[in-house]
Order: C-alpha cells, then structure tokens, then sequence
C-alpha cells in the first residue's frame, strides 16, 4: 500500500466521534478497501477541553482549521459540525485549498449547496455527501449510480429519525412528547436545534436533496411544502390508529403531470399510512426510502437514519471512495441537475383527508359541518364523534379523494359555524395503497 491520505475532520460530536471509532476499529479492512493509508491529522473542535467519547492525543485535536487548510498532506476535509454559516466558510476554504470534501451536513446542502458544488467543479474536486440523508442508508449513491440508467417517478419515505422516533414511542406507549423527544436528543438523533426536526426542515432538506438527484431537477427546500408533527396530539395518533393507520411524518416528492407540463409535487407532512403498508413497520431512529422508476419498478431502503454509528458508516464509504480514486480521476461530484422542473403548488394536490374538529356536542352540528364539505365537492368517507357527554367532542372525518384546496376552504368555513363553536382542529393526509398506484394527474391550474 504505497499512497498515504491526510484527513482532516470538523467536529467530533455524534458523527464525527463515531468516524474516529469506526476508522479505530476497522482501520486494515477500511484501508484495504481504500487502497490506501489513512492517517487522520487533525480532528477540529470549538473547545478542546470538552470530555469526548473518543480519545484524542494533542497533536491531532485542534481548534485551530487554518492548520488543516495549510497542511499539504491532507486531501480530504470531513465535516461533521453542522449549521449553515461556519460550516459554508469551511468547506469553501476546503475546495479553495485544493481538498475534497465529506459532508453529512444536509442544511447546508440544500440551502447553500449549489455555490458549494459550482466551486467544487471549477476546482476539480469532489462533494461527497451521503451521510446527509437517511443516515447509514446508502441513498445517494442508489440514486446517483444504482438509477442513472432508468427514469426515477417517485421518492418518498421516513426520512427523519428523531420524529419517527417520537412518533413511534407515542403511540406504541403512550410516551409523552417532550419525554419522547428528550430520549432522541439523548441518543444523538436530534439535530442541535431540534425544532429543525420536529417542524419538518431536516426532512424537507433532506428530501430537497433526494428529489433534486432522482429528477436532475434543482429542488430548492424553500419551495418544499412542509408540516411537522409539533401540533399532533396523541389522541390524532390513537383515532389514526382505530381506522386501520398509524402515523408516520413523510417527505414526497413526483412526477406529475398538470395542463401537459411535467412538474414535481414535493411535500413534508403527517401521513395516515395503513397499517400494514411497508412504512407502517419502520420504526424508531429507523427510516426507509421507496423509489419507484420506470423500468425498474418499486424499490425500498430501509435502515438506521441517524446516530453515531449508522452516520459514521456512510461518511466512510464516502472517504474510501475518494481515496480509491484519488490520483486517478478526481471527478467532480455535483449532482446532475440538467432541467428546471417546476414545482406544484401544494393547493393543487389532491388525496384522501383525516379531519378532526373539537364541536360542541349539539343537535344540527354534524350536519352543518359537512354541508361545507359537500358544498365545496368533498365526499366524506366515515364520520365518527367521539366521547358524546361533554360540551365540546372531537369529530373525524375521512374524506374521499378531494383536492386540497377545497378540503381546506371547508375546514375553514366550518370552524367559523357559530353552532359548532369549533376549537382546536387537525387535518392530515392519508396514504392509501390503492391511491399509489393511481395516475399522478392532476387538473389544469383554475
Ligand atoms: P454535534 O453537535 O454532536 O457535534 C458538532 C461538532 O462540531 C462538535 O464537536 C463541535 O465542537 C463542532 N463544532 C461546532 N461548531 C464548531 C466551530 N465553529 N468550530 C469548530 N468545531 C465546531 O453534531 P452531530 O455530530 O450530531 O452532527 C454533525 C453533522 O452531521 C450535522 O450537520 C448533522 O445534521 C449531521 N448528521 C447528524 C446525524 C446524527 O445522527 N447526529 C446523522 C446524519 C447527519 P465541540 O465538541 O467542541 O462543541
Ligand atoms: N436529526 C436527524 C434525524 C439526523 O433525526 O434524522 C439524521 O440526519
């Protein structure tokens, strides 16, 4: 093994302490796979003298970066130190430097990531990145390599870990939110601000990344339509749970095919999925991705989408590949979006619909209700009131396929019914099988 590879690596938090340990204890298979010796220079922190999980003399730990951009022998720079701002300033001194990059930081990718790949390519160098969605699940590559040959329609899946986590233990146990949330931070799922979890942004940049690949279309996450789970109350998970679903937060994006413009509808938000649907059974830290195209048909990935472990094996299948081929051909690595696909508004969309509205438990109410439901062409499916005796009950209703827009014109007709004296209220969208497999065409736009 004659050539010899400095890595630098930012951060040495969750991933970056879980890159340390997996090139410790595997190094004689991961340098055989590299074709190369892997000699870590430098691990780069905020605060030296912070306790960590991995030990590290004092001539690799830093807080020092300019040392990594001066020093020749390093070709790879690794970071793992999340946020959009420092984290920028990094990796462009990195690729100013002459250094490849490894990246699990998805923020930064999907808000940022274009000027960051631009200069990638002038310079000759590569963005490897595959720690940035799902975890240890090797999504982009499938994507990138596996789907090149074929013409990608769907992709869509749990993409978030701390939220499945959450929404797993809530209604499997009847966890508490807040408690449910304290033990994903605990694990090292959350993001450091984990209101980029449970609102939907990590989910939404990670499926900005996903649908930008399998589209070769720029998908930016500003134009992704995103609900997190923040508002579920675990009564929604239980009434879910009664017809036949559970609820799962999932990013979408497709095909679709509007007034004979091809455009993608790309979404973040709660789905009703049934319950014995594939997606149904992943739960926990674990996510799963299917994506549907043309020739090959349906595909699923499943595995573990965040923590230490799971994230440090991606980040290094990602150095092993660039050392392999790092004096040989050092290829550019930005994500080929050719086209400019636009996006669909999210009130165009139609689907199935979960409603759930607090009324008062009175003579006339129901009918109300759903005379705007039907005014507005919405087909209710089932109604159920729960818990007659009390002043206000929770009302649900299902719908049949009807558009967003007029689900939501209904909903909000119906809260202002002076009858009704409606309260708090939930809308989610239902994932049916059957719904699947028909054809993503939507009207033309009014
Ligand atoms: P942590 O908060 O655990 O670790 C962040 C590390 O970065 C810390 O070591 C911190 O230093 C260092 N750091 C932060 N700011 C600076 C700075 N200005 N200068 C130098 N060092 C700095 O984060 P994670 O390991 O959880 O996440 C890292 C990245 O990986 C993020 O982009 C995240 O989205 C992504 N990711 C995380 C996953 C997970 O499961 N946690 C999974 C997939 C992706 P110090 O220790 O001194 O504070
Ligand atoms: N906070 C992220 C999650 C980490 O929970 O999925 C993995 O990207």
């Amino acid at each position: 093994m004659q050539k010899k590879i400095g890595i630098g690596i930012v951060g040495c938090g969750v991933v970056g302490g879980g890159v340390v340990e997996l090139l410790r204890r595997h190094r004689g298979s991961i340098e055989e796979q590299a074709d190369a010796a892997l000699e870590l220079r430098y691990v780069v922190v905020r605060d030296t003298n912070k306790a960590r999980q991995v030990a590290l003399d004092d001539t690799t730990l830093t807080a020092d970066f300019a040392q990594v951009l001066r020093d020749p022998q390093v070709s790879i720079v690794v970071e793992l130190m999340g946020g959009t701002d420092v984290a920028h300033s990094v990796v462009r001194e990195a690729l100013l430097a002459g250094k490849h990059v490894v990246t699990a930081n998805k923020a930064l990718l999907a808000e940022r990531g274009e000027g960051l790949f631009a200069l990638a390519e002038r310079m000759g160098l590569t963005i490897a990145f595959e720690a940035s969605v799902c975890g240890g699940i090797p999504i982009i590559r499938t994507l990138c390599e596996g789907m090149s040959g074929d013409r990608v329609r769907s992709v869509r899946g749990i993409l978030n870990a701390t939220t499945n986590f959450i929404l797993s233990r809530m209604s499997e146990d009847g966890m508490d939110y807040a408690q449910a949330l304290a033990i994903a931070q605990r694990r090292g799922l959350a993001e450091g601000t984990p209101t980029l979890d449970v609102d939907g942004h990590d989910a939404a940049q990670k499926l900005a990344i996903l649908a930008s690949l399998a589209f070769r279309s720029r998908v930016p996450c500003e134009a992704v339509f995103r609900q997190g789970i923040a508002e579920l109350r675990p009564l929604d998970l239980r009434f879910a749970r009664e017809l036949g679903y559970v609820v799962k937060l999932l990013g979408q994006a497709r095909l679709v095919e509007r007034a004979s413009e091809t455009c993608i509808d790309a979404r973040v938000h709660p789905v009703l999925v049934k319950r014995d649907h594939l997606l149904a059974a992943v739960r926990d830290e674990y996510n799963a991705v299917l994506v549907d195209a043309d020739f090959v048909g349906p595909t699923a990935y499943q595995g573990r989408g965040a923590g230490a472990h799971p994230t440090a094996s991606a980040v290094m299948a990602d150095i092993v590949a660039l050392a392999r081929r790092m004096d040989t051909c050092p290829r550019a690595a930005r994500p080929p979006c050719s086209r400019t696909i636009p996006l669909v508004a999210m009130d165009q969309i139609e689907g199935r619909y979960y409603l759930r509205l607090d009324v008062a438990d009175r003579p006339g109410v129901l009918h109300a209700i759903a005379g705007h439901f039907g005014r507005h062409g919405v087909g209710i499916a089932t109604v159920t009131q729960k818990k007659p005796g009390d002043a206000h009950v929770p009302l649900v209703i299902t719908t049949h396929q009807a558009r967003e827009r007029d689900v939501q014109a209904a909903l909000s007709l119906a809260k202002q019914s002076t009858l009704a004296d409606v309260g708090d209220t939930c809308l989610l969208r239902i994932m049916d099988d059957d719904q699947d497999d028909e054809p993503t065409t939507l009207g033309a736009v009014a």
